[in-house]
């Protein structure tokens, strides 16, 4: 990893290295699911890209000229950890002078973000630096910084600029109108900054606390209020700043119906209080939050040759943690979480198919509060079905707020052959996100069992899915049912007919619809007479039984759609060994490529995987070895789902290997690979690699499975998952399997190693 290492609890940064601001900026960004803080640093550098987003608080930037490809974003809100630091008349900055020690740290067990140098300036005075940095998980409004200052060279003059600087936009976009600024008794400062479209007021407070007196001088400008602190340093004295800084905004559930003002009155006092505690006692409930969600509840622990697979898990858990609004269900997961403009914050079918089975066996809660979200959301699908002329309930492919609709841009990145922008079209036509998400409910309930979510949210999901899909089909010449002009989950193919993976999840989707309806028929009539209105009879049944189905060939392979075997065939040998994805754009433009035989991630395997019970390992083993080399794994999102494949097909080295590259996608030595944020869908995928791959936890059918293959590295692997409301945990070594019911209040059946077990207490296999 170059430059950023990391073992234990910690990942770091090494040396300073102005190319990786950006990528350390997303994976070190601080976090608690309501706000993501990148990892900017105090000093400001030309190529930073310093960030703070506040879950669900979408704006559409309106202007003349770019009306048609704006749509809702996060937007950027206003910076509270800028602080200009002059020591001795000399701007602090690593850019100048010499840096004598570097250490850039995140602490997973914490949360807390740490900055340790030793900086001679270019008069060639020596200070010791150390920055600390929290964004509290245990008050979600709340972040915390302190500064230390040593002078090493005698005595020391020392001024401080630090506020809230509301001068930030989204690559240009300026979001907010400004909105009122002041002081509090010449000390707490405080500004208002309200979205353009959706309305939203943002309300940042902060205090800045100092361990030595200043001369301090307060000031304002445009969209910036702040204050200057002289101070005078006796030699090797130690200079403690506090900025404590609160976020609140409109949106807000508990402070819904506040006015303005009357926001600015609540975030002032919950500042006070706050800041009372100070950084020490902010940190210290923030890292107990993490030990009792996260670390001293459902840790993942793994016994590896390699040190850096247990960080990866670790960073992963840290990040998925981060990246939820489990505190809201008007809210879902973007695409790179909170940690960057990137995709906007816009959820995808990530959500359902790759971070979704995290919160289902280790937070039922919040994936709950997930599929709430989707729930919540039907008013616009049903909108959207009905726009284009169809029944039942069409998702968009991306979604931000509830009634937003469809927000996919409509033009993407340059075309290397026309010189204009790309079309982007999956908002028109990727629809299999509308399985996806009756695929979510079904993992949901098959994993927790929670009836009271399928009477209030989920029956209506599923049958209002399957009742877009008997509205989308077809009918062909030969009197058959198709799903044409689509793209399917390998974005490299537009306008496709009978894509594998839509139109068997669309059948999958219309039989979960009939298994649901009958089970209600004989367990809940009254429930199932109350649904009626989405309740179909024979269309269900009749379009299940005519959809074409994409099935195996002689040889095995499935038609990943109605074309693709008859593309030509180029070779990817340079693609395939490319450090920067996408890489085929360079030769291609979208067109050509869609004319090859050339994949973008993870498409007919994928469809493999999440329905093994429909295909033979025959199958599965001729789909590996035709699609995987066409395969170029340009989104994140393929070598996890590929990782997993291998696993089960009993390929442990070839698993291995695919799990070091998927957590190389953001931990890795690419330094821009996640400048514009994580990859939320991959650090899932890091996860679903060890207990879903390695582990070998699944939902199969209507079946809870336990089937592990641990690499050879490995010797153990533990982890804790929710089954059907009772905590398991799972301690797997090479040759033992040992499963606990910890809850003990209902005994849990699943099937282990192909034996049907019931899991009471303790189970020990070997
Ligand atoms: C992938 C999609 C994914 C999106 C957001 C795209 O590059 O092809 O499958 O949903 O990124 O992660």
């Amino acid at each position: 990893m170059e430059n950023i290492s990391g073992s234990g609890w910690i990942l770091q940064e090494n040396s300073f290295n102005p190319a990786a601001l950006g990528k350390c900026e997303a994976i070190m960004c601080g976090g608690n699911g309501y706000m993501g803080l990148r990892a900017a640093t105090e000093e400001r550098y030309i190529g930073e890209r310093r960030g703070l987003f506040v879950a669900g608080t979408f704006n559409r930037f309106l202007s003349d000229t770019e009306k048609d490809n704006e749509v809702s974003e996060l937007p950027n809100a206003a910076d509270f950890l800028e602080m200009e630091i002059k020591l001795d008349g000399q701007l602090f900055s690593l850019a100048q002078g010499t840096v004598k020690e570097y250490i850039r740290s995140l602490h997973f067990a914490t949360g807390e973000l740490k900055r340790q140098m030793h900086w001679v300036s270019p008069a060639g005075k020596e200070y010791r630096l150390d920055f600390h940095r929290v964004v509290s998980l245990g008050d979600l409004h709340t972040v915390a910084q302190k500064v230390c200052i040593q002078p090493l060279s005698g005595v020391a003059e020392i001024t401080l600029s630090t506020g809230i600087n509301a001068q930030m936009t989204n690559s240009g976009a300026q979001h907010f109108a400004e909105g009122p600024k002041r002081f509090y008794d010449r000390r707490y400062m405080q500004l208002v900054q309200t979205t353009t479209q959706s309305g939203i007021d943002f309300v940042l407070t902060t205090d800045v606390t100092l361990s030595r007196e200043a001369n301090t001088r307060i000031a304002m400008d445009r969209r910036r209020i702040f204050s200057v602190y002289d101070i005078s340093l006796e030699p090797e004295e130690v200079l403690t700043i506090e900025k404590i800084t609160t976020v609140h905004t409109s949106r807000d559930k508990k402070t819904e119906g506040l006015d303005t003002a009357a926001l600015q009155a609540h975030a002032l006092a919950h500042l006070k209080a706050q800041s009372a505690l100070g950084y020490g006692e902010i940190a210290r409930q923030s890292a107990e939050a993490w030990h009792q969600k996260v670390w001293g509840n459902i840790p993942v622990t793994l016994e590896s040759t390699d040190p850096t697979d247990l960080l990866a898990l670790r960073f992963a858990q840290y990040h998925l943690q981060i990246m939820a609004p489990a505190h809201d269900n008007r809210m879902n997961i973007g695409a790179k979480g909170l940690s960057g403009e990137g995709y906007k914050g816009h959820t995808f079918w990530d959500t359902e198919i790759f971070v979704l089975p995290y919160y289902i066996f280790t937070q039922p809660e919040t994936a709950l509060s997930l599929e709430e979200y989707r729930y919540l959301s039907l008013p616009g699908a049903r909108k959207k079905a009905e726009g284009n002329g169809f029944s039942g309930a069409q998702f968009p492919w991306e979604s931000a707020w509830l009634d937003d609709g469809e927000v996919t841009p409509l033009y993407g990145a340059a075309d290397i052959v026309t010189g204009l922008p790309t079309p982007i079209l999956t908002g028109l036509i990727e629809i299999h996100i509308t399985c996806d998400v009756c695929y979510g409910v079904w993992q949901y309930y098959t994993a927790t069992g929670d009836a009271d979510f399928m009477a209030r949210c989920g029956y209506e999901l599923v049958f209002e899915t399957a009742n877009f899909w008997v509205s989308r089909l077809e009918p062909g010449p030969e009197g058959k049912l198709h799903i044409n002009n689509v793209i399917g989950p390998d974005e490299y193919k537009d306008q496709i007919d009978d894509d594998a993976f839509t139109n068997h999840f669309a059948r999958w989707n219309l039989w979960l619809a009939m298994a649901y309806r009958d089970a209600l028929a004989r367990e809940n009539p009254a429930l199932l007479e109350k649904l009626r209105p989405y309740v179909r009879y024979g269309a269900w049944e009749e379009k299940a039984r005519d959809i074409y189905i994409p099935e195996p060939r002689e040889d095995g392979i499935i038609p990943q759609n109605r074309t693709f075997l008859t593309l030509k065939e180029i070779d990817l040998t340079k693609y395939k060994n490319q450090t920067q994805v996408g890489s085929i754009y360079r030769d291609y433009n979208h067109e050509q490529i869609g004319e090859m035989q050339v994949i973008k991630q993870a498409d007919v395997l994928l469809l493999i995987l999440l329905k093994e019970e429909h295909f033979t390992p025959e199958v599965k083993r001729a789909n590996w070895d035709y699609y995987e080399p066409r395969t170029l794994h340009d989104s994140s999102l393929s070598l996890s789902t590929h990782c997993i494949l291998a696993a089960d097909m009993g390929d442990e080295v070839l698993a291995y290997d695919l799990f070091k590259r998927a957590c190389n996608i953001d931990m890795g030595p690419n330094m821009k690979s996640s400048d514009d944020g994580i990859h939320a869908g991959s650090i899932g995928g890091i996860w679903q690699c060890a207990v879903l791959g390695f582990g070998g936890l699944r939902l199969v059918g209507d079946k809870i499975r336990l089937a592990p293959a641990l690499p050879k590295a490995w010797t153990r692997l533990q982890f804790y998952c929710w089954l059907k409301g009772q905590k398991i945990k799972i301690n797997i070594t090479h040759d033992t399997v040992q499963v606990e019911n910890l809850t003990r209040t209902a005994p849990v059946e699943m099937e282990i190693n192909g034996t049907t077990h019931v899991v009471a207490d303790m189970l020990e296999i070997k």
